[in-house]
């Protein structure tokens, strides 16, 4: 087992810098089409085979350091009471509106309605037990709240931000409620096998430094510290945190997930010796192999030999990648840095 990412999720000396790619397992890679072409998106993630399947495929093609489970953050909404469907952007039929539709709001049991998240995780810890860690992972509630009142993606989350600043009580037994499913929903990984989790948290960003104090902090904080996490270390991407770091670490994650809006170096000189993972931008992907090579060498250079370090995009690899080009991004990460 190469246990090169957990060891720098901690801090701990490694033989080369560990690479992965946020949404690695997706629509650049054929062979993720060849399957995706026999079902839907909600089918694919519900059936654990072929999750499993998908989970792996970047393990092999890319030569990554960790497989993250493949899934959605929103998986668990819908046995909440959410009708949802991706279009390919994700739909809630009925989004969140009122104090009514917050208590209608079940807590899903974990086991029974959502087993074939859990199934995958087991069958996943089999398959890759000579490979690499398997990361779970969840939505912050933050931005689960985000697509759960405004029904879909947004530019701004108006109906969200709207609700947080108008009606603070309805907003705050919405996220209170957020906040118990996934902390129930982690751990149900952790105790199915999950080995890491990362916390994506994509649009934390969008609220003043006071504002993410104030209406998103309490409950990241509330479901880190409700984590069973011995041994598993907590990934935190907040995307958008550049600007307030020191506030995002307070929610006491292992691991600062950085985009590629902030100096890696600098982000490391305000965090002291908390372990990191990012940040190169994932256009970089479309660029030519000796710039691709320029700018892998520019944040290993930033990071200045510290460890604690895990290399990955500031944000998911986006669908029209040439798989060629992740795959020489992920050798030189390893070239580059080669003890
Ligand atoms: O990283 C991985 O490889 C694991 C799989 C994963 C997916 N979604 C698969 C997916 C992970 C970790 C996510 C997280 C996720 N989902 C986030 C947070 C991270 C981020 O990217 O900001 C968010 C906001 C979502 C919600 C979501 N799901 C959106 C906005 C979309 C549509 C955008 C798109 O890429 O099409 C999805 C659909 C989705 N989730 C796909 C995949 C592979 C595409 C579905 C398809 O095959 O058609």
């Amino acid at each position: 087992m190469n246990t090169r990412f957990l060891d720098a999720c901690w801090g701990k000396p490694v033989d080369r810098v560990p690479v992965w790619l946020m949404r690695q397992a997706g629509r650049y890679l054929p062979d993720y089409m060849r399957v995706r072409s026999k079902c839907t998106f909600l089918e694919l993630c519900k059936t654990p085979e072929l999750a499993a399947e998908v989970t792996i495929q970047p393990v092999d093609i890319l030569g990554v350091d960790a497989a993250i489970l493949f899934s959605d953050i929103l998986t668990p909404i819908e046995p909440m009471g959410m009708e949802l469907d991706f279009t390919p952007g994700p739909v809630f039929t009925k989004p969140i509106r009122t104090m009514a539709d917050v208590e209608a709001l079940k807590i899903p049991k974990m086991e029974t309605d959502v087993p074939y998240v859990l199934d995958a995780v087991k069958l996943l810890r089999k398959e890759l037990a000579a490979k690499v860690p398997l990361i779970g992972f969840g939505g912050a509630p933050f931005t689960l709240a985000c697509y759960m009142v405004e029904g879909k993606g947004s530019k701004d989350f108006a109906a969200l931000k709207k609700m947080m600043y108008a009606e603070p009580e309805v907003y705050a037994a919405l996220m209170d409620k957020i906040t118990t499913m996934d902390m129930e929903y982690l751990n149900a990984q952790i105790a199915a096998g999950a080995q890491a989790i990362q916390i994506f948290d994509t649009w934390g960003g969008m609220l003043s430094p006071s504002d993410y104090e104030r209406y998103v902090l309490p409950y990241t904080q509330r479901l880190i510290n409700g984590l069973n996490r011995t041994n598993v270390p907590v990934i935190h991407f907040v995307k958008g945190a550049g600007t307030m770091l020191e506030i995002v670490k307070e929610a006491g994650g292992d691991v600062m997930g950085l985009d590629w809006h902030v100096n890696l170096g600098k982000a490391r000189d305000i965090l002291g010796d908390m372990a990191v993972q990012g940040n190169l931008d994932p256009t970089v992907l479309f660029a030519p192999k000796e710039i691709i090579e320029r700018e892998v060498k520019r944040v290993l250079d930033e990071n200045a030999g510290r460890p604690g370090l895990i290399f990955n995009l500031g944000h998911g690899i986006l669908p029209t990648v040439p798989p060629e080009n992740a795959i020489f991004m992920v050798d030189c990460v390893h070239r580059l840095t080669q003890k």
